[in-house]
C-alpha cells in the first residue's frame, strides 16, 4: 500500500491538487481509498456541488456548446471527434450535458451519462433552456449499462475519468461500449499539475508534490469518510491504460492559454496558463 505523504500549508486560498475548488480546510489527505468510497463521495460531491459549479462555470460552458477545457478549445474549431452527423455518440460526466447538446445540432444521436442526480438535473434544465432535447442516464462510467459495440464516438470533457479509482477500467468500458474503428476523446487536468498547488497565483507555480505519487487526493469529514476524492496519472500511465484496453493514441493535445483570455477556472489562470500546460486532451481510436 502507497502511504500518504505529508502536504505542505498551501496559501488560504488554494487547494491540493483539486481543479474544481479553490479552497483548503482540515479533513485534506492523500491516502488510498477503495472504489466504493471513491462512487458514494463523487456521487454526494457532485450532487452537493451541482448548483454552485453551475452557479460559476455555467456561462463559460453555455447551454448548447462544446469546450473541452478552461483554455477555451471548442470542438467547433477543432474538430476531434471527427464529422460527427449521423453518429452514435456516448459523453460519460456530461454535467450538464452542454456538450451533447452541441453534438445533437451537428446531427449526432447522443446520449448523455453522469453519475450524479445534480448534475443531471441541470442538464434537464439545460435541454428545456436551449429546446434541444438530448436523452440523460444516470449511470457509474466503470460500469456502462450498453451492449458492446453501441457507439461510435464516446467523449467527456473533464468528466468521470479523474474521480474513479480504477481509471483503466473506464477505459475498458469505453472500449466495449464502441465500435472497432471508434474514437474516444476525453480531457483531463494535465498530469503535470498534480506536483503543484490548485493556486491560481504565484504559489500554484512551486512545485510541492512528486509527480509519481499516485495516492488519491482526500477531504474527509471528521469520521474519516472521504467527501471529494480526486486521482491522479502520469501521462505514461495514461497511455499504458489507453493501450491496454485497445486504443491506438492519435494525439496529445496540451492547449495554450490564449493571449485574450482572462478568466480564470479554479486553479486555471493566465499567470500559469502562460507557463505551463493545465490540459491534456487523449485523441484515440479503438
Ligand atoms: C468537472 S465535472 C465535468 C462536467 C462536464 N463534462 C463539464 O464539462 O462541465 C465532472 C463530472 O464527472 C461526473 N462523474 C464523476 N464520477 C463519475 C463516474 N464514476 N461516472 C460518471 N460520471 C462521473 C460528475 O458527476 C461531474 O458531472
Amino acid at each position: 500500500m502507497v502511504q500518504p505523504s505529508p502536504i505542505p500549508d498551501p496559501p488560504e486560498s488554494a487547494s491540493a491538487c483539486c481543479p474544481y475548488r479553490v479552497r483548503m480546510e482540515d479533513g485534506v489527505t492523500r491516502r488510498p481509498v477503495t472504489t466504493t468510497e471513491s462512487r458514494r463521495a463523487s456521487r454526494a460531491w457532485w450532487d452537493r456541488d451541482a448548483d454552485a459549479y453551475q452557479e460559476e462555470h455555467g456561462a463559460f460552458l453555455g447551454d448548447v456548446d462544446f469546450v473541452w477545457c478552461p483554455e477555451r478549445l471548442r470542438e467547433a474549431d477543432v474538430h476531434l471527434l471527427g464529422d460527427v452527423a449521423g453518429k452514435r455518440v456516448l459523453e460519460i460526466g456530461c454535467g450538464a450535458a452542454s456538450c451533447s447538446r452541441w453534438l445533437a445540432t451537428q446531427g449526432a444521436s447522443v446520449v448523455a451519462a453522469d453519475l450524479s442526480s445534480g448534475m443531471l438535473r441541470h442538464a434537464a434544465a439545460g435541454n428545456a433552456r436551449s429546446g434541444v432535447f438530448v436523452p440523460l442516464l444516470q449511470c457509474d462510467a466503470a460500469a456502462l449499462p450498453f451492449a458492446d459495440g453501441t457507439f461510435d464516438i464516446v467523449c467527456t470533457a473533464f468528466g468521470a475519468i479523474p474521480f474513479v479509482t480504477d481509471s483503466a477500467r473506464v477505459m475498458r468500458e469505453v472500449a466495449r461500449v464502441l465500435r472497432p474503428g471508434g474514437r474516444w476523446a476525453f480531457s483531463v487536468t494535465h498530469p503535470m499539475r498534480w506536483v503543484f498547488l490548485d493556486d491560481p497565483g504565484d504559489g500554484g507555480l512551486v512545485a510541492v508534490h512528486s509527480y509519481f505519487d499516485r495516492t488519491p487526493y482526500v477531504e474527509q469529514d471528521e469520521s474519516g469518510v472521504p467527501t471529494y476524492i480526486e486521482q491522479h496519472r502520469t501521462l505514461g500511465d495514461r497511455v499504458r491504460e489507453l493501450v491496454a484496453a485497445g486504443f491506438v493514441l492519435r494525439d496529445l493535445i496540451e492547449p495554450e492559454w490564449p493571449a485574450d483570455l482572462e478568466a480564470t477556472w479554479g486553479q486555471w489562470s493566465p499567470l500559469r496558463g502562460h507557463i505551463f500546460p493545465g490540459t491534456a486532451i487523449f485523441v484515440t481510436d479503438k
